[in-house]
């Protein structure tokens, strides 16, 4: 089984800065570099080092191949990823002193879908197949009508999450995996648990997981309750830990393994992330996951 994951690819710019910039004030960071980033490529890098048969889909402009190249050494499929005349997206991200970030996100490339690029690579998903989206591209309420469709399972991560979200075709969402401020802002409950069952109230046949940083992670669908710890870790980058989640969580997923067994690999991979500086680069591989 495979996954397709329709998703943005950016240039992550990272600043380590000792608090996070104030208005009027200039600050000068310690370091700087650049890594491959975007929600929906940090997502594609963990399943494949994963080991999961992951497509991905996404734009990038003339001076984005080195991210697909990238993409592609990790074992992504990346025929899907076109080349266009316009910018790669990209993030401003600073990471201050508590690992914690603050991210500037230019949409570019990632926001030039067209209903055409859709069905082209829709029409490469088969009944059962998982579509994995998130909310840094345009057309998502598309997409996940269109894929759903299609009978693909549909892995929804409303991150960065806007209010046009709750306008979505939700109701064609499988598996929701969200963090408490999404979980929030969609259910307008701010308790974990409320939240969980807010969220299978309003889409019963869905299955939610509500990530909750230190705190763990809620697990709920129509039969089953989960309430998993984190992993105690000293955070440098929290960056793309979320995306190191999705993307071992849904790997077993789609391997047939256990809810529990996928919530754990996923907690253990973010765990590593957390640990480490950069978005894609700070992704554990699989041997290492196993290894903790
Ligand atoms: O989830 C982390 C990602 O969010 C970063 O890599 C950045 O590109 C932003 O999209």
């Amino acid at each position: 089984m495979k996954i397709i994951n329709f998703g943005s690819i950016n240039i992550d710019h990272v600043y380590t800065v000792e608090h996070f910039v104030k208005p009027g004030e200039t600050l000068k960071s310690k370091t700087y570099k650049t890594f491959l980033g975007g929600k929906g490529a940090n997502q594609s890098f963990a399943l494949a080092r994963a080991g999961a048969r992951v497509l991905h889909a996404g734009k990038i402009g003339k001076d984005g191949q080195w991210l697909k190249d990238k993409l592609q050494e990790s074992g992504v499929d990346t025929a899907l990823i076109q080349k266009v005349d316009l910018s790669t997206g990209h993030a401003l991200i600073q990471v201050n002193a508590q690992g914690e970030n603050a991210i500037i996100l230019h949409g570019g490339a990632n926001e030039s879908f067209t209903d055409t690029d859709i069905k082209k690579v829709l029409s490469q998903g088969n009944p059962g197949d998982f579509l994995l989206l998130q909310n840094e591209i345009n057309s998502v309420d598309k997409i996940l009508q269109m894929g759903a469709n299609k009978g693909l399972t549909i892995v929804f991560n409303p991150a960065p999450m806007r209010d046009e979200v709750k306008s979505y075709p939700l109701e064609y969402v499988d598996i929701f995996i969200i963090n408490e401020l999404e979980g929030e802002a969609l259910t307008g409950e701010k308790n974990p648990q409320k939240i969980v069952s807010a969220i299978q109230g309003l889409y019963p046949k869905s299955k939610t997981v509500l990530t909750l940083g230190k705190e763990g992670l809620l697990y709920k669908d129509k039969d089953k309750s989960i309430k998993m710890d984190a992993l105690k870790v000293q955070a440098i980058d929290t960056t793309g830990a979320g995306d190191t989640f999705i993307g071992y969580f849904l790997a077993e997923l789609s391997q047939g393994q256990e809810i529990e067994k996928c919530l754990e690999m996923g907690i253990k991979a973010s765990s590593i992330c957390i640990g480490r500086e950069g978005a894609a680069d700070s992704i554990p591989t699989r041997e290492e996951v196993h290894r903790l």
